[in-house]
């Protein structure tokens, strides 16, 4: 009857929608993506974060803040998390399988977006572990390339089987039927590790200043005068990235008055 779609879905008036588990890519064993369904009316722009997470056995939900991976045009989300053997949510999270339920909150939000910096020449993105993720989803975003000649992501990790997404960054995003030609032509992807050998290696922090990273990428060193800077991280790389930018004489920008440089931190810890 028509009834039965309300009392099917007690949530319907609540801060969250219910999402099935679409597909779930084990990385490595710290670190797990997985995609889910997409309510139509769940709007946000790319960049943005919700809070998401399951139901406890008391039907209390456990909830935190994750960045959204998926373009915000794409009918399905996606996710990239780190796994903590005793953290409260993502022990749990880490054995999602497809067809389970996760909670989504309604209200996406965050400061990760191109509205709120300054018209620039070149936009850098620097993530460290999962601080990639909202980098996944401003990079399917052809927005992105009408505003900046040259896109440039930089993703920092301990271990180069950490480097995910390499392969969409690398192959699939250039061969992409719609977004291949931009991509091609303006995404520039530097993955550099700290605690194994690879062909770039150092904190992120360290390459800006000894100038290795735009060496190597053939580009000007950083200058605000040219380039935009998006943050994601942990709270020491936040921080030390945003001591270096100021030091350069770039402005912090937010949701009201843009800059020169975004700040959000990789959330999840546990
Ligand atoms: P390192 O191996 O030297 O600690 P994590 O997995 O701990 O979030 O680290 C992800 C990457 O971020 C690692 O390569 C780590 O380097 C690097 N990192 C940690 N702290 C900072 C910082 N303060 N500034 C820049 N990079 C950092």
């Amino acid at each position: 009857s028509r009834f039965t779609f309300a009392s099917n879905r007690p949530n319907v008036m609540s801060a969250f929608n219910e999402e099935k588990v679409l597909s779930v890519h084990h990385w490595t064993d710290r670190l797990f993506s997985f995609t889910t369904t997409r309510d139509p009316s769940l709007r946000f722009s790319n960049g943005h974060f919700t809070m998401i997470g399951l139901r406890g056995d008391n039907g209390k939900p456990l909830l935190r803040a994750y960045s959204i991976a998926s373009a915000n045009y794409e009918d399905h989300l996606e996710f990239l998390s780190i796994k903590v053997p005793d953290g409260p949510l993502t022990s749990k999270l880490q054995h999602i399988q497809v067809g389970d339920s996760i909670i989504v909150g309604k209200k996406p939000t965050g400061t990760l977006v191109t509205d709120y910096l300054l018209p620039g020449k070149r936009l850098y993105l620097f993530g460290t572990g999962t601080g990639l993720a909202p980098f996944l989803s401003i990079v399917r975003d052809p927005d992105t390339y009408d505003r900046y000649e040259q896109v440039i992501v930089v993703h920092g990790v301990r271990q180069v089987d950490e480097l995910a997404y390499h392969d969409l960054l690398t192959e699939h995003l250039p061969a992409h039927e719609v977004l291949g030609e931009l991509v091609s032509s303006k995404l520039r992807y530097y993955p550099t590790v700290t605690r194994e050998s690879y062909r770039n290696m150092g904190r992120i922090t360290d390459l800006i200043e000894n100038g290795k990273m735009c060496n190597d990428l053939g580009l000007p060193q950083i200058n605000a005068a040219e380039d935009r800077v998006m943050l994601c991280g942990s709270p020491a790389m936040l921080r030390d990235l945003k001591v270096m930018l100021e030091h350069r004489g770039f402005k912090e920008g937010n949701t009201t008055t843009p800059g020169d440089f975004v700040v959000e931190r990789a959330f999840v810890e546990q």
